[in-house]
């Protein structure tokens, strides 16, 4: 007999699976402005009417009428039930499949009290702020009105010890449940209970089904802490929710979305006419986060605030998002101001303007870099260049990296002869268009077809596909002449990927081990940003047997 499946489980492989790499295992995908296309599975055809969306995770099909989320697809495919297409893709991304029982109907039951209780409170303290005058006046003060404050459910928690307290216990809820939302707290000296949240205007914070899951605080003048946040609860995960997604995905059509600091940056760009715009929640960015992200917005931009603080969250984030697939572009903030300030001042068509000259990831990287040191002495001048050298090393078009080396030239006053030396390291002959007739096999060399057909291919299947080359090549020559065989340093979209196999390449055509070149490089690279860490080589290697078998050499 079958049991129930958790609900925890099917919503942890809809976070980790994603609809197109998994349609992509099934049927070549091609990407066609936002959407992917190919011929439909479920029916004949000769012209491509299935579409899958990779922001809403669905798909259709234009010629059959199917459609569905990721679940329906396998069960259509696979011809299975739900609960076996649920095992299956459990099976199929490394996730335990928890049946439900006894306990796990409490717990169900448990959450939706929290989530009820949390709407009640969030219920009150929208009350009380409608009614008291001080923080509305500080909310209008900071350009927020009526409108705004109904659509966040901004809410105002009195300047008492047990307010909160005696309106939930009023409205019937035992305190061991109020307990559970963290909006209370227990007393040192255990003699009861007192609010945790007292004269400051509250944030609910919603998830994308609309269920408050947890709250912010803030203080209405200078005292610290500033913000107050819930603490984790059973229905709260802070690393696993992003404030405002909720109206993200109610608003926004999904072509943009950025990444700010704050809640108040979030409302305050809302207030401006962007309903694209997100905060994490009071803590650093996290991958799981990135997950989220790349469902609701095909442009994602970080727009965080300019500090130095900002700036090292930035510089975080990239490697995050870049690590899950997402080439980011970093909005920049005048010195001092937040998305807020900005806004305020000086309004949706400036800060769209800033949106327009956002920067890709190492223009960003040059920039922080010359701003941190001093051009006109000599020592600094060298450091700086080394460094740039390093960044524009991860570019993988040789012309890209030729505009950076001229414009850096420029700046410094170095020839390019030397910079150009310094981001190639030894690989000096490392060029792209040179390995075309020297790497592959004249076997292949003309025979377009045996190349993988990469670039139709989908983003996060083909992003791990690409770190699992890699990872392979690094281990002996004999995975480097399969793959050599087969791919052209091009073949590697992603910029990580595409320098360390340009280096890797290099190397072992120079008849050097790859350990004795360039191997600090590569292995910080697949540590930092390799999603696949956990997995160990054997896996991988075992993994692959099937797509490398065809030389035998496994
Ligand atoms: P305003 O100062 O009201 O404009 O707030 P902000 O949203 O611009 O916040 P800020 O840029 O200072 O901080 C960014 C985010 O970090 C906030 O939205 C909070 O989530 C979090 N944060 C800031 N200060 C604190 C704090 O004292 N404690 C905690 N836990 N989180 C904080
Ligand atoms: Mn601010």
């Amino acid at each position: 007999m079958k049991g129930i499946i958790k609900e925890e489980t099917i919503e942890k492989i809809r976070n980790t699976c994603d609809l197109v790499d998994l349609v992509s295992r099934y049927l070549p995908l091609k990407k066609t402005g936002s959407n992917y296309t190919g011929l439909c599975p479920f029916h004949s055809e000769k012209t491509p009417s299935f579409t899958v969306s990779d922001t809403k995770q669905l798909f259709h099909c234009f010629g059959c009428g199917q459609g569905g989320d990721i679940f329906t697809f396998i069960m259509k495919i696979e011809n299975l039930s739900f609960v076996e297409a649920v095992k299956f893709l459990g099976d199929l991304y490394g996730i335990p499949i928890e049946e439900g029982s006894k306990t796990d109907d409490k717990l169900e039951a448990e959450k939706k009290l929290i989530y009820e209780i949390n709407r009640e409170a969030a219920r009150f303290y929208y009350y009380n702020l409608i009614n008291s005058r001080e923080p509305l006046n500080y909310l209008k003060q900071r350009g927020i009105g009526r409108k705004i404050i109904k659509e966040f459910g901004l809410g105002y928690a009195p300047n008492k010890w047990d307010s909160i307290l005696n309106f939930l216990k009023g409205k019937g809820y035992k305190i061991e449940d109020i307990e559970k939302t963290g909006l209370i707290g227990r007393r040192k000296d255990n003699t009861g209970f007192y609010d945790k949240f007292r004269n400051r205007i509250i944030f609910p914070i919603l998830d994308t089904r609309g269920r408050i899951i947890g709250f912010g605080g803030r203080v209405l003048d200078n005292t610290m802490p500033k913000y107050l946040n819930s603490q984790d609860t059973l229905v709260f995960n802070k690393g696993n929710n992003l404030y405002g997604l909720n109206l993200v995905k109610k608003y926004s059509d999904r072509k943009r979305i950025i990444l700010v600091e704050g809640y108040m940056d979030v409302i305050s760009l809302y207030n401006h006419g962007i309903n694209y715009s997100v905060a994490s929640l009071g803590t650093a960015f996290t991958k799981s986060q990135a997950k989220l992200l790349k469902r609701f917005g095909q442009d994602v931009y970080i727009c965080y605030d300019s500090d130095n603080a900002g700036i090292n969250a930035t510089i975080r984030t990239i490697n995050i998002l870049r690590s899950e697939g997402i080439e980011p572009r970093i909005i920049l903030l005048p010195q001092g101001k937040d998305p807020d300030d900005f806004i305020k001042e000086k309004g949706l068509e400036g800060f769209e303007g800033l949106i327009d000259s956002a920067m890709n990831h190492i223009d960003y990287r040059i920039l922080i870099n010359r701003k941190k040191y001093n051009l006109s002495d000599v020592e600094e001048k060298i450091k700086f260049t080394k460094k740039v050298s390093q960044i524009i090393r991860e570019l993988k078009s040789p012309i890209e990296k030729d505009v950076y080396i001229d414009k850096i030239s420029r700046d410094t006053g170095i020839s390019k002869e030397a910079i150009q030396k310094e981001v190639l390291g030894k690989n000096i002959k490392a060029n792209i268009s040179s390995y075309k007739d020297k790497y592959i096999n004249g076997k292949y060399r003309d025979n377009k077809n045996k190349i993988a057909p990469i670039k139709t291919v989908l983003e996060s299947a083909h992003l791990t596909a690409e770190k699992t080359l890699v990872k392979l090549m690094t281990i002996n020559r004999e995975y480097y002449n399969i793959i050599k065989s087969r791919l052209y340093p091009k073949d590697f979209l992603n910029y990580e990927c595409n320098t360390m196999v340009n280096i890797i390449y290099d190397a072992y055509e120079r008849n050097q081990e790859l350990d004795s070149i360039d191997s600090e490089y590569i292995i910080k690279n697949l540590e930092t940003k390799n999603d696949i860490d956990s997995i160990i080589i054997d896996e991988i290697i075992g993994m692959n047997v099937d797509f490398l078998s065809e030389t035998k050499i496994i």
